[in-house]
């Protein structure tokens, strides 16, 4: 690792400091303690949320504990989380100026797709494919942040997820570890952003490492029994590449890796963390998880979890008190080397150091009205949440409206929400600033054009709103906004059946039942199984929950101002019985050779006997207003050495009649390698941004190391062999080539 004079300053600091410390203040340090006591947060939710939908303001602050200042003064925490910058500034000060060492806190919080700037959940940041934005977006997010105090923040999740009942699918890239590894890098970046209005830097943290998108059931907090060889091609990359993008902590996790939880974990933790990828950043431990260790079985009480999270390399305990109650114990006894509690301690100073909190303790009040809610950021989340939007249907190109063509009919228990718009992990976002999509659609129609009822709320069984009807066979065309509410995704919301809830699918019979024409925009935190919606709706976009603009980006993309070019980061099951159903799947002993194959056509082959074998749409899939066509496919290096680059071109013309962006993707597949290799991987893609007409020469580079996988002795190989490779619009279909890797 690169060691500058600054690093060797912060190193000499470091050992100077350690060296005054005593064993209770090197404790306090690996100790995240709690300001306040801890609320109700689900009652607070539902009050904020029938607040906001009241159009009425709800302040959330909670007072501080009394005996919060003693303890830091005493040196006996060295972080919360806590988002008023009031109290940040006033604990703040009391760490720096009342206690024996003057050891800064860190204030860590969940901002994970923004802080007041609500951005697209980070499931639709990723489905723009477009990481320069969403670098954008994370800068962003660590501006107001950082303009409120806050100088870590528990993000980018970079958990793969390849099963849509996980609630938390929202909160990552998706199935794919390649484009996972790139939003992941991105979101670090963006998070870590050196020039802040604030002067101060805001650190990331990647979590939950690792494994935890993949939940047994896609219940949450469920066992993860994989093999080594999954974790280190699908689950571990991710992780990689924000540690080589720049992030200095990670988060543990709550699950076990089999049989080992993540935060007692030493394969995880140490061998791999510190011994193959050198790092010596943070581990901050999620929510109370090495109290939790009690739970899973592995430890019989707080001491025990207390020594295993310790030796397996866990640096600061988030509120569970294990190390706050027992570490000193556990040292003083043997049962713990205070050398580790040393190292432990010296990788959380040279975090704060390095983040300058030691020169920057405090934050100017004054600043966080400059910086929140500008109108750049407000900018950007509109053209985040345009092109995070996926058109998966648009029979007889219905889309994009005519403004002022039709009278329309806006139905549906979405489409004049707030909150639910923000997603899952948007504490710090106020409903009264998101657009509606009633608000958006007002833009373009006139009040006489547009009739706007609900007709059934988004979970319960209340009977249908017959004014929607009335509504709907008035209108000359239907837009009807269904999908989940914001609690249905996000941590601890995993769903068995992924239909839409409530009465929705009643609601969306009746309508389609007027025969007038239908829009379906589904507002969702997760791939759902729609097949029926899918068949009956004429236009299908999939809105996702994407934030304060949400609204404003809908109405752009059904009237045309925007043209639709994101693409779906996770496939979508037909049935919930597919699940896991993902395009990189191996070939198996008998596969399933034809679309849409059952068991009664290919007998003896894996599939199903009532349902075909892919998803219902596609990684990858996504339409636009206009066409695109790609050809001339040329695969530049047909014999490349192991080391060298695989360079593939092929053209790509916009055959529409309007200007639009395609998601070009290249994938690879390893014909034969020393272990099964899936029938495709995304190694590339490009966003192409093309008039009509307009064609450009694509070429797509790929270094050899990107066709290396973990082979049967687990370590990493780059294998000779022949490959296929596909340039094309998703992971289906595609120009076709071959190259020969040779050593
Ligand atoms: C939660 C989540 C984690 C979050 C942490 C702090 O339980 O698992 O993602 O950062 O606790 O809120």
């Amino acid at each position: 690792m690169h060691t500058d004079q600054n690093d060797l300053d912060i190193e000499a600091r470091v050992d100077a400091l350690l060296g005054r410390m005593t064993l209770a203040e090197k404790v306090g340090q690996l100790v995240q303690d709690t300001p306040f006591v801890i609320p109700d947060y689900v009652d607070i939710m539902k009050r904020q949320k029938a607040a906001e939908e009241a159009g009425e303001p709800f302040e959330i602050s909670f007072d501080l504990r009394p005996e919060i200042f003693e303890r830091i003064r005493a040196g006996g925490v060295g972080m919360i989380s806590i988002d008023n910058l009031q109290q940040i500034n006033a604990l703040q000060k009391v760490a720096v100026e009342e206690s024996r060492l003057g050891i800064p806190l860190l204030v860590g919080f969940d901002v994970i797709h923004g802080y007041r700037t609500i951005f697209p959940i980070p499931l639709a940041e990723a489905s723009t494919w477009h990481p320069e934005l969403v670098e954008q977006a994370a800068r962003i997010a660590a501006e107001e942040a950082s303009s409120v105090g806050i100088n870590w923040t528990f993000a980018p999740m970079v958990d793969i997820a390849r099963d849509p009942r996980w609630g938390r699918i929202a909160e990552g890239s998706g199935e794919d570890p390649f484009l996972g590894k790139i939003m992941a890098a991105a979101r670090v970046r963006g998070f870590q952003s050196t020039d802040l209005a604030s002067g101060r830097k805001v650190a990331a943290c990647p979590k939950h490492y690792v494994g935890y998108g993949a939940a047994e059931g896609g219940r949450d907090y469920n066992t993860v029994d994989i093999s080594e060889r999954t974790l280190r091609d699908v689950y571990l990359p991710p992780f990689k590449a924000a540690i080589e993008a720049g992030a200095q902590s990670v988060m543990s996790s709550f699950n076990e890796i089999s049989g080992l939880p993540g935060t007692c974990n030493r394969f995880t933790l140490r061998t791999i963390l510190r011994e193959e990828w050198g790092w010596q950043g943070v581990v901050l431990s999620d929510f109370q998880a090495i109290g939790e260790l009690i739970q899973h079985g592995v430890a019989s009480d707080l001491k025990e979890a207390a020594r295993l999270s310790m030796l397996a390399g866990v640096d600061i305990d988030m509120l569970s008190n294990a190390y706050a109650n027992h570490l000193a114990e556990l040292v003083e006894e043997g049962s713990v080397p205070l050398s580790l509690v040393d190292e432990a301690v010296r990788r959380v100073l040279r975090f704060k150091m390095q983040l300058g909190l030691f020169e920057h303790p405090y934050t100017d009040e004054t600043l966080a009205e400059r910086i929140i809610l500008r109108e750049d950021a407000r900018e950007l989340a509109l053209r985040l949440a345009q092109e995070s939007m996926v058109l998966l249907k648009n029979t007889n190109n219905l889309l994009p409206l005519k403004q002022g063509a039709q009278r329309i009919a806006l139905l549906g228990p979405l489409s004049n929400s707030r909150r639910d718009l923000l997603g899952t992990w948007s504490i710090s976002g106020r409903g009264q600033d998101v657009e509606t999509v009633l608000a958006g659609l007002s833009a373009y129609v006139d009040d006489d054009a547009l009739i706007h009822v609900r007709g059934c709320s988004i979970d319960d069984d209340e009977p249908l709103d017959s004014a929607a009807l009335t509504a709907a066979q008035a209108a000359d065309v239907i837009v009807i906004v269904l999908g989940e509410s914001a609690e249905m995704s996000g941590e601890a919301h995993s769903r068995a059946e992924l239909g839409l809830p409530g009465r929705q699918q009643a609601l969306l019979d009746a309508v389609v039942a007027t025969g007038k024409p239908v829009i379906g925009v589904l507002m969702c935190g997760r791939p759902l199984v729609i097949p029926r919606m899918a068949e009956q709706v004429d236009a299908l976009l999939v809105a996702w929950h994407a934030g304060i603009r949400a609204g404003r980006a809908v109405a752009d993309l059904l009237f045309g101002e925007a043209n639709p070019s994101g693409k779906l980061t996770a496939g979508w099951p037909r049935t919930e019985g597919q699940i896991p159903v993902y395009y990189a799947h191996k070939n198996t002993g008998r596969p399933a050779s034809g679309s849409g194959t059952r068991q009664f056509h290919e007998a003896f082959k894996s599939n199903y006997l009532d349902t075909p074998t892919e998803p219902l749409f596609p990684f990858g899939a996504g339409l636009s207003y206009t066409t695109f066509e790609y050809s001339e496919l040329r695969v530049e290096t047909p014999r490349l050495h192991v080391g060298e680059t695989l360079l593939v071109s092929a053209s790509l013309k916009n055959t529409g009649t309007r200007a639009g962006a395609e998601i070009a993707q290249l994938y690879i597949r390893d014909l034969v390698g020393s272990v099964t290799r899936p029938v495709r991987e995304l190694k590339g893609f490009q966003r192409v941004e093309l008039h009509p007409g307009e064609e450009s020469r694509l070429t797509f580079a790929v270094p050899t190391s990107e066709l290396g996988f973990t082979g049967p002795d687990m370590r990493s190989i780059v294998e000779p062999g022949f490959f296929k490779v596909w340039i094309g619009p998703d992971s289906t279909q595609g120009l076709e080539g071959d190259f020969e890797l040779i050593p």
